[in-house]
């Protein structure tokens, strides 16, 4: 079957499905969502006035982002540091959104995904 430019896309956009199942209240984490995929996908679900949890292991970085989101009139975006490869920093998290946060409904794992990198921060903390 030809896909010609006019026809739709076979998965609708969240914001024109007809059975809106998220809300307010729904509430979102993204890792590693100062920039990148991270960042378009919080400031997505922030349009779409869900919770978003938008997390960097940068601080400067994090608090970046968040004032680009508040410049575009997003302030349903809150912002905590988390580096992923920092059980110190992922306990540290964790703390602070089981003592703020009822439920977690959605979490976006993107942060450092690439193998490689993985990979490395295991042999790392191997030799540690
Ligand atoms: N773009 C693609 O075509 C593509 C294709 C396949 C898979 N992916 C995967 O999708 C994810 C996002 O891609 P992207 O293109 O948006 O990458 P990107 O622009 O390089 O952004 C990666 C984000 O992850 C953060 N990060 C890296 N290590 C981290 C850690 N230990 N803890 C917390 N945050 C960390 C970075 O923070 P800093 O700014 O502090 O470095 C940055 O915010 C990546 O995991 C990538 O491997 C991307």
């Amino acid at each position: 079957m030809e896909f010609k430019e006019t026809d739709h896309l076979p998965i609708p956009s969240p914001s024109l499905s007809p059975t809106r199942w998220w809300s307010e209240e729904t509430v979102a984490i993204v890792t590693g969502a100062n920039k990148g995929i991270g960042f378009a996908l919080v400031r997505r679900m922030a349009e779409l006035g869900l919770k978003v949890i938008l997390t960097a292991r940068d601080m400067e970085r994090g608090c970046k982002a968040i004032e680009a989101l508040k410049a575009q009139g997003l302030y349903n975006v809150t912002f905590f540091c988390l580096d992923v490869s920092d059980p110190c920093s992922i306990k540290t998290f964790a703390t602070w959104f089981t003592a703020n946060f009822a439920a977690l409904d959605i979490l976006v794992n993107n942060a450092a995904v690439s193998f490689k990198e993985i990979m490395k921060t295991q042999l790392n903390m191997r030799r540690q």
